[in-house]
């Protein structure tokens, strides 16, 4: 089985001296349909969040404001992305294990998510998400 990949996703800036404009359409911009929107704000300095995989949920995460980084382990490789523009996108495809480090102050992080909000989707424990990533 071929699985997908995390990747930084480009998103349309339409340019403007009035002041910049970026969208997303679900399934067109994403390799998803989005049916969640949610974002974290007010994140105090040295905190860090997720820490978490999702068994079949995909994410889109926008670093609408601020900066901060998302570290993303497939089980065996760990790779880190610096979200630092409204215009990018990290696409994180069913499980990654993935943490958000290094919030600016001030950031928001918004993220659309292709299924509603269920804790069953969640792995929480690293180690039980390596052994199923190993299983494949
Ligand atoms: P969670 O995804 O566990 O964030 P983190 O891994 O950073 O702690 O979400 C924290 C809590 O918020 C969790 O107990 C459930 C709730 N929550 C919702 O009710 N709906 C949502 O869409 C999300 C993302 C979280």
């Amino acid at each position: 089985m071929t699985r997908e990949t995390c990747r930084m996703i480009t998103l349309p800036k339409i340019a403007d001296p009035r002041g910049n404009l970026t969208f997303i359409e679900g399934g067109n911009h994403i390799p998803f349909q989005m049916s969640r929107a949610y974002w974290i704000y007010d994140v105090p300095g040295g905190e860090t969040r997720g820490g978490h995989a999702y068994r079949t949920g995909q994410e889109l995460i926008v670093a609408v404001s601020g900066s901060f980084e998302v570290e993303v382990s497939d089980g065996s490789v760990t790779t880190r992305y610096a979200l630092n523009r409204s215009y990018y996108g990290l696409y994180v495809p069913a499980m990654q294990w993935r943490e958000l480090v290094n919030f600016s102050t001030n950031s928001l992080c918004y993220v659309l998510a292709s299924g509603e909000y269920d804790e069953s989707d969640y792995i929480r424990d690293y180690g039980s998400f390596q052994k199923l990533a190993q299983e494949g």
